[in-house]
Formats: structure tokens, C-alpha cells, sequence
């Protein structure tokens, strides 16, 4: 495989059609940003140097940069005088650093196309190589010489916007003309630049100067290289993508949301293909770090985000959002919102559970409806069914904690941790005031404002002992239908 001398990302627009104070760049597709996507899909091609051009927004973008590929090195356009301005300021920095540009192409791009692979890349750079062999090795009259580029090109059914490809009459590309600047029977052609391609990067750099800003935006071209490469007698040659969406832009939210939907699709399609049950691939949003293993089934509305892993057998959804979340094998998640949890394998979660950061659940444990757990590891086997709070615990084995139990871990200025052992029974609507611990087999009696430790194997007891009034109702509430039930009930007596 040829790897490129550089391989160039231009991502100094404003975007101006987003209307979002968040760099275009930065917006995100499947939990990458577009020019994730875009740095992911070059990696392929793993080129000596990546240069990143970034202009509006070049704070946030250098320091996502910085936390995403910190071996790519950014240059700044002051100003964004056009793509082949921005171009030469990637290629003075590369001379600048002393980069040779000999020992294969300069590859460039454009930072906002997501749905760019690799594999179509790679096809650019050998579809250059083999032309560029082919032209330097052959006389043939219809070869125009040393192969100056490749251009990766698209048919779309509507090129609007779009550059167009217009080629020679042996099939080499003789230039291209942008939409703003083109005549009827150009804006005819639907064959469009993706504005992605593979430069002979001596050529480039010696052409890159003479572009000029004689047109319709008064912008420096990249574009116009092409026909500065022909006229200087090398020959360019096109790359016609199989995919066409993969060339899709995004300049505004519909194209953004357009995008996403492509991803959603192209990523969904994969795991199936991979063993996953996807019962709604249209509602089914995964990530593109999430992690399935076979046999693992999503249902209607599961959205997972982040590194989120599903071990084989679990079952996620319907209405579940993960969030950098582990599920065990054979685990059931129905209708749960959890972030950086750990769901154990054969745990059952839902519905109506909130698990939020910190939380483990053993294998085997029930957390069940309307349960909140934060920061708390559960042990294998512990169940809190119903109805409860649980916040910066530790539980062991086997125990279950009644309905409504809330673990009062704060004091209004400090957070403390309550500790329950092993195979206790916890009685409802149990107040655990923090710091406390329940020992191993103790039980509390329902409805106790447990305040100190329970020894293991005591039941601690924690209220006021009940004390009936006798003939309360009759004698404060007599003539209503309590009274009336009441005084029926006693003469039945
Ligand atoms: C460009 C191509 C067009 C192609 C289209 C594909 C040119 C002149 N035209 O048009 O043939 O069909 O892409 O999408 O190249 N940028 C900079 N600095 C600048 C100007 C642009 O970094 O000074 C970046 C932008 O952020 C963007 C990319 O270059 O990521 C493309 O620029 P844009 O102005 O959107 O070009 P198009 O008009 O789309
Ligand atoms: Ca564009």
C-alpha cells in the first residue's frame, strides 16, 4: 500500500449555516464529532503527517484535537480565504517543519464528511498509484502525462452546490468547475467533485501559488489546480466513489440529522450482520465505540452512547438509554436511563430504574421500578425491588431491601456511606440514616429510622410503638360516612 506524505483535513470554516456557537467540526454523529469521523476514516491510510487546517473555533477544535488524536498536528488559517488558500498554509507548515512530500501523496479533505471510509480512501491512493504507474510506464496517446492527481468524485441525481467533474474526451478530468462559476451545460453534469483528493505533492506544492481569486466568491480554489496540473501536461484522473453518501457534507442541522441517520443505519446493519438482534434498527441508536457480542438483543428505542458493552444473551430495551455502561450475559434492561454503570450478568434492571454513576450490580441482582442507585455496589444476588433510593452504599449477598427504603446518605453538607452484609432483610420504608451499617443476617422492622449500627443477626427497630384511640371517628367525626361505616361495623360485632 502507498501511504501518503501528509494527508491534509481542512476545518477552518465557520459553518455558518449550523447557527451554533459549537464549531461545525465539533457537532457529532453515532458520539463522534464530524471531524472524528473524518481523522478515523485517513487513519486508514496511516500517512507520515495529518495536518488539521482549523480557523473558527480553533480553541475548541485544537483542544479536541488534543484529547482525540494528539499525534495529528494543527495549523492555523487566519483567514479563510478559500480551500486552495488553505491548502498552502498546510503545505508552508509541512516545508516549514522540514516534511518531505517525495514519498507519497498528499491526500486532502474536509472535515465535515462523517460518513467517509477508509476502505474508500485507500481505493483513492491506489486508484492514484496505479495511474500514476500507468502513465509514467505507458506512451499512449490518450495518457496526458504523469499523473498530477486523483479526484474522488460522486454521480449524485441532484448536484446542486456541488462542484462539477468535466472531463476530457479520453476520460481524464480536465477541470472542475465550482456551481457559482459554472454554465448551463456544466451545471448538466451530475458527476461532482467530493472536494477529497489524492495530489502529487511536488506538483501540488509548486501549483498551489498561482491559484488565483478571479471568481464568482472571489475565493483561492483548490479546485483550480486541476486545470493547472493539465495545463502544465499532467495528467488527473478520477476516483468514483461506490457509495455516494459517503461523500455527504453536513453544513446544516437537516444534513446533520440526515447523516446521523445514514450512521445509525450503516452501524445497526454491521451488528446484525455480526449476530446482534436489532428489532427496530430505525429507533435503535448505537454509538460507534459501543462493543456487542452475539446473540445480545436490543428492542424498540435502546440508545446507547459511549464505550457501552452487552454481553451475549442480555436483553436491552425497549426504552433504555445507556451511558458508558457494561451489561453482564443474560442481564434484562427494560425501560432504564443508567450512566457509567455495571449491570452483572443475570441481572434484572427495570422498568423505570435510574442507575446512575458509580453503580455495580452484582450478577443476579433485581433492581426494580421506580429505584434510583447511585454509587453503590450491589452483591450477587441482593435485590431492591421497589420504590427505593439508593445512594453511596455497599450491600452484600442475598439481602433484599424493602419497598420505599431510602439510604439517607446526606446530611445537607456532606455526603456518608451506609454498609448492609450479607443476606439481610431490610423491612420497608426503612429510613438508613448515614453513616450506618447492617450487620450480616439482620433485619430492621418496616418503617424504622435506623440512626445506629444493627448487629448481625439483630432486628433493629426503629419507630414509635402504634396506640389506638378508641371511637376516635364517632366522637370527632360523627354524621359522616366513616362514622356511619364504623358504628355498622361494631353493632355487626
Ligand atoms: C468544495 C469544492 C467543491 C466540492 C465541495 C464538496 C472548492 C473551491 N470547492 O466546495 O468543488 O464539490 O467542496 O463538498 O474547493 N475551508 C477552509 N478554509 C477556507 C475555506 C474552506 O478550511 O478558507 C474548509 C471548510 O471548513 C470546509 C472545506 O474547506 O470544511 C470546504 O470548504 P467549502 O467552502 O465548504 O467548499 P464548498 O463550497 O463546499
Ligand atoms: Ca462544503
Amino acid at each position: 500500500m502507498t501511504r501518503p506524505s501528509a494527508v491534509v483535513i481542512l476545518a477552518a470554516g465557520e459553518g455558518t449555516r449550523m447557527r451554533s456557537s459549537t464549531p461545525k467540526v465539533l457537532h457529532q454523529v453515532a458520539g463522534r464529532s464530524l471531524l472524528g469521523h473524518v481523522i478515523e476514516a485517513a487513519s486508514a491510510l496511516e500517512p507520515e503527517h495529518m495536518v488539521i487546517v482549523v480557523g473558527h473555533g480553533r480553541e475548541e477544535v485544537t483542544a479536541h484535537l488534543a484529547e482525540i488524536a494528539p499525534w495529528t498536528l494543527a495549523v492555523v488559517q487566519e483567514e479563510q480565504l478559500g480551500t486552495g488558500h488553505a491548502v498552502r498554509v498546510a503545505l508552508e507548515f509541512l516545508s516549514a517543519r522540514g516534511a518531505s512530500l517525495a514519498g507519497g501523496p498528499v491526500v486532502v479533505l474536509t472535515g465535515d464528511t462523517p460518513l467517509l471510509r477508509g476502505s474508500t480512501l485507500q481505493a483513492l491512493v491506489a486508484d492514484f498509484a496505479a495511474s500514476a504507474s500507468t502513465s509514467s510506464a505507458s506512451s499512449s496517446p490518450s495518457s496526458a502525462g504523469v499523473t498530477g492527481a486523483t479526484v474522488l468524485t460522486a454521480v449524485l441525481a441532484d448536484p446542486t452546490g456541488y462542484g462539477r467533474v468535466i472531463r476530457d474526451g479520453s476520460g481524464g478530468v480536465a477541470r472542475i468547475v465550482e456551481h457559482k462559476d459554472a454554465a448551463a451545460e456544466e451545471l448538466a453534469v451530475t458527476e461532482i467533485n467530493s472536494g477529497m483528493y489524492a495530489f502529487e505533492g511536488s506538483s501540488l506544492a509548486s501549483l498551489i501559488g498561482q491559484v488565483g481569486r478571479d471568481n464568482a466568491q472571489g475565493e483561492e480554489y483548490l479546485t483550480d489546480v486541476i486545470a493547472l496540473l493539465r495545463a502544465s501536461g499532467r495528467g488527473v484522473s478520477a476516483s468514483v466513489a461506490a457509495d455516494p453518501s459517503e461523500i455527504l457534507g453536513v453544513n446544516d442541522r437537516v444534513q446533520l440529522a440526515q447523516a446521523a441517520a445514514i450512521m445509525r443505519d450503516r452501524v445497526n446493519e454491521e451488528w446484525m450482520r455480526a449476530g446482534v438482534s436489532i428489532l427496530d434498527p430505525a429507533t435503535t441508536w448505537l454509538d460507534v465505540d459501543v462493543e456487542l457480542e452475539p446473540d445480545c438483543t436490543l428492542l424498540p428505542s435502546t440508545v446507547l452512547r459511549g464505550p457501552t458493552s452487552v454481553s451475549s444473551g442480555a436483553v436491552v430495551g425497549p426504552g433504555t438509554t445507556l451511558v458508558s455502561c457494561e451489561v453482564g450475559a443474560d442481564a434484562q434492561v427494560r425501560h432504564t436511563w443508567a450512566e457509567l454503570a455495571v449491570i452483572g450478568p443475570g441481572a434484572s434492571v427495570g422498568p423505570f430504574t435510574y442507575l446512575r454513576p458509580g453503580t455495580v450490580l452484582g450478577a443476579g441482582v433485581r433492581a426494580g421500578a421506580y429505584v434510583e442507585i447511585k454509587n453503590t455496589t450491589v452483591g450477587d444476588g441482593s435485590k431492591v425491588p421497589h420504590l427505593s433510593y439508593v445512594g453511596d452504599a455497599e450491600i452484600g449477598v442475598e439481602s433484599n431491601i424493602g419497598a420505599a427504603t431510602v439510604f439517607v446518605n446526606y446530611d445537607g453538607v456532606e455526603k456518608h456511606r451506609t454498609v448492609i452484609g450479607d443476606h439481610v432483610r431490610v423491612g420497608s420504608d426503612t429510613m438508613l440514616v448515614a453513616p450506618v451499617t447492617i450487620g450480616d443476617g439482620a433485619y430492621t422492622a418496616a418503617g424504622s429510622v435506623i440512626t445506629e449500627d444493627v448487629p448481625p443477626g439483630a432486628m433493629g427497630v426503629g419507630r414509635a410503638r402504634q396506640r389506638n384511640i378508641v371511637d376516635w371517628v364517632l366522637r370527632r367525626r360523627p354524621g359522616t360516612a366513616s362514622a356511619t361505616a364504623a358504628q355498622k361495623a361494631q353493632e355487626e360485632q
